[in-house]
């Protein structure tokens, strides 16, 4: 076919990035109702929006009107939240299209982007679709990031570092020295604080000293907007400017931007779900903790890394998907031995505890 010949050869060899299905999808193929099943494998709110959210949306009377293309609403009520002013912010379709925007900003093809791995997928995904190069450095046994090991990297193609605080999958914090290390080198810094509200800490109060950091921050954990797409990022005007520039002019939706306003409007409610997804995150840790062959790493974020010592992981999460209960499995050599489980309500804790003891007694060799 011509139009195959055709294609940019670089898109038409990329990996694709394994995206998580909705819950009617999972339902379906796991034979359950959309209530059956137990959907812990893409850190969503299991509380979902704030009450608002509906009740705004059904009033809004302006769905047939294109949005503000300057996003002015939400920059203006994301100002008392993050602490700086509209000029230092810039929204997008989810974190997920920052990432995009600040590669296409940054990459001239083959110019290099260090991934801190294990980390977010949709890293190396959107930059290889920018036509740039990945380069890997592993973090340590702990998670913890190499900073000698980056240095070991740079060269003048090396343009950009992402760094998930907390990482995903493993849930455990960049420290501000790592940070400010990496700002030293003279790297574009992108600290993606995507579960920020359940960690308490951010790095946010260094963007107005550092040019060459970026903050992003979503909705879509801790006010449960996932599905409605809305992100933004933190940092320089002079590079939100940029930003604004290059994106489509009505990136930001009117549900996503009438919802994000509405949830700033109900922080006190919203904030309330955090520390109690926080708290059922501790009790989950205890409980997984319980089993002998199963290790959960310590996590600031919704999500437990558990690493399965003596049985396979990939099975383990096969077992549990036959029983309506999803989880999240990396098949990353370097995790490929744990499950990634997020924080839903208790009974979903249980249950999925139940399972997984379960499991682990059949499967699981145990030392002698
Ligand atoms: C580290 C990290 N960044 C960004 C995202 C995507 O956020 P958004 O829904 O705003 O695109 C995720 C989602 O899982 C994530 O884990």
């Amino acid at each position: 076919m011509t139009w195959e010949k055709m294609l940019r050869p670089h898109l038409a060899a990329l990996e694709p990035y394994q995206p998580i299905v909705p819950v009617e999808v999972l339902a379906q193929e796991s034979g359950n109702t959309v209530d059956g099943v137990i959907k812990l494998d893409g850190n969503e709110n299991p509380y979902g929006p704030s009450l608002r959210v509906a009740r705004a949306m059904a009033d809004y009377p302006f769905f047939h009107i294109y949005p503000d293309p300057d996003q002015r609403q939400l920059r203006q009520a994301l100002e008392g939240y993050v602490g700086l002013g509209a000029e230092h912010i810039v929204a997008g379709a989810g974190s997920d299209e920052l990432i995009d925007l600040l590669l296409r900003l940054f990459l001239e093809p083959r110019d290099q982007v260090i991934n801190l791995t294990p980390t977010f997928g949709m890293y190396p995904f959107s930059t290889h679709i920018c036509g740039g190069e990945v380069v890997e450095v592993p973090r340590d046994d702990d998670f913890q990031i190499d900073l000698a090991a980056v240095r070991r990297k740079l060269r003048p193609r090396v343009k950009i570092v992402f760094v998930a605080s907390p990482n995903n999958p493993s849930g455990n914090l960049a420290t501000q020295e790592q940070v400010l290390g990496l700002l030293d080198m003279g790297l574009l810094v992108v600290v993606d604080e995507a579960y920020y509200e359940f960690a308490g800490e951010t790095v946010v109060h260094l963007v107005k000293e550092h040019p060459n950091l970026v903050v992003l921050r979503t909705f879509s954990k801790w006010a449960g907007l996932a599905g409605l797409r809305v992100g933004y990022a933190v940092c320089h005007p002079g590079l939100v400017k940029h930003i604004m520039r290059i994106k489509p002019p009505y990136n930001l939706n009117v549900a996503a931007q009438v919802a994000a306003v509405e949830s700033l409007k109900d922080l006190e409610c919203l904030q309330a779900r955090v520390l109690d997804i926080v708290a059922e995150r501790e009790r989950l840790y205890r409980l997984l903790q319980g089993l002998d062959s199963l290790h959960p790493y310590t996590s600031r974020a919704n999500f437990i890394l558990c690493s399965l010592q003596g049985w396979d992981a990939r099975e383990a999460y096969m077992r549990l998907r036959q029983q309506g209960i999803f989880l999240r499995y990396f098949s990353n050599p370097r995790v490929s031995h744990c499950l990634r489980i997020s924080v839903g309500k208790p009974e979903q804790s249980d249950a999925t505890l139940t399972a997984l003891s379960h499991a682990e007694k059949e499967m699981a060799v145990r030392p002698k």
